[in-house]
């Protein structure tokens, strides 16, 4: 289990608990006692197993837009378990949560030490690229190789989207976001390129007022603006219709387009298509023709909750090279 840390005091107790037991990694007492003290005060994570700390990661920021992955380690007994890669993930969200477009992170350069050539592959496998190796940084023995990630590429955009369900800003959204956002929405592909999605963004308060009261149970309430995703089901050959993958293919583009403008969404389709038919109510209120049914609200705003990814299946679990085997 990936948990925050808050308090100073266990973030040194934990950070000193592995650190010290790391000591392939971290030799040198000194830079060990640095590492220690100044996690105190950084956005700290820790892998729980039970109720041992197996590992733990902070973050220092370097820049206005940098986040720098300052220091982690995970115990060997429990290395091969995807603590790291989790503990990763939680930063990596949290970096790009709050604004910061890129995360770096310094190691001892490839092919000088066999731990840390795992070190170097573990990171590279995580998706950060060589930015610059720097020969005298640490000490000739020891260079130092700088590898960065862009939190705003779609793949690091994919994988730090997840549905946001809490509190929006009351900011109002700017106009341009939301073309750019719909915009998206309409250059997903679609089947026979038959452009069977049309949206419909509702920023005006009186009406996006009018469609929260629809909408019972209360979700998306805070939301300053919404987009309203309709469809019509049209065949895109004899009798094959394609609408629900061309919407579905709609809207993550524009749930992706929305996280990578730093505002946060939600897919709601199944709250609004069950049987209590709030998408017609909806509808109705837009004065949406009868050929077109709406079928997902996305409401747009920046967050004001925390949120955590949901656990899913693991990669191993799902994906398979060359057969099911
Ligand atoms: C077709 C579809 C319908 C969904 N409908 C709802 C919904 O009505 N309410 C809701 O809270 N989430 C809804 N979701 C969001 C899923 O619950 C969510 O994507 C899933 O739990 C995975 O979490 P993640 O998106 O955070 O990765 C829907 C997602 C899809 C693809």
């Amino acid at each position: 289990m990936i948990r925050y840390i808050e308090d100073p005091e266990e973030r040194q107790k934990i950070a000193r608990g592995i650190l010290e037991a790391l000591t392939d990694w971290f030799e040198v007492e000194e830079s060990r006692e640095k590492y220690i003290k100044e996690s105190a005060d950084q956005p700290f994570w820790a892998a729980v197993e039970g109720d041992v700390p197996a590992g733990f990661l902070c973050l220092k920021e370097t820049g206005k837009e940098t986040m720098e992955l300052a220091v982690m380690g995970v115990l060997k007994d429990y290395h091969r378990r995807g603590l790291g890669r989790r503990l990763f993930a939680a930063a990596k969200d949290y970096a790009a949560r709050e604004g910061y477009l890129f995360i770096q992170v310094k190691t001892v350069r490839s092919g000088m030490y066999e731990d840390y050539d795992i070190t170097n592959e573990f990171y590279k496998s995580l998706g950060f690229k060589e930015l610059e190796v720097l020969e005298d940084y640490w000490d000739e023995a020891n260079p130092c190789q700088i590898y960065v990630m862009s939190l705003k590429s779609a793949i690091g955009t994919i994988s730090t989207r997840h549905c946001y369900r809490g509190r929006f800003s009351s900011d109002p959204v700017p106009r341009e976001d939301l073309i750019t956002i719909a915009s998206a929405g309409i250059d997903a592909p679609s089947g026979c390129n038959k452009q069977t999605t049309d949206l419909v963004i509702v920023d005006d308060a009186e009406l996006l007022g009018k469609i929260k009261g629809l909408i019972d149970p209360p979700v998306a309430q805070t939301a300053s603006a919404m987009i309203v995703v309709l469809t019509r089901r049209i065949n895109a050959y004899r009798d094959k219709c394609f609408a629900v993958q061309d919407y579905s293919a709609a809207i993550e583009n524009m749930l992706l387009t929305i996280v990578e403008l730093g505002y946060q969404s939600c897919w709601y389709e199944g709250h609004i298509t069950d049987d209590d038919r709030i998408c017609d109510k909806i509808a109705a209120v837009l004065g949406i023709p009868e050929e077109y049914d709406v079928v997902c609200i996305l409401p747009v705003g920046k967050a004001l909750d925390d949120f955590h990814a949901p656990s899913k299946r693991s990669f191993g679990e799902r994906v398979r090279f060359n057969g099911f085997g």
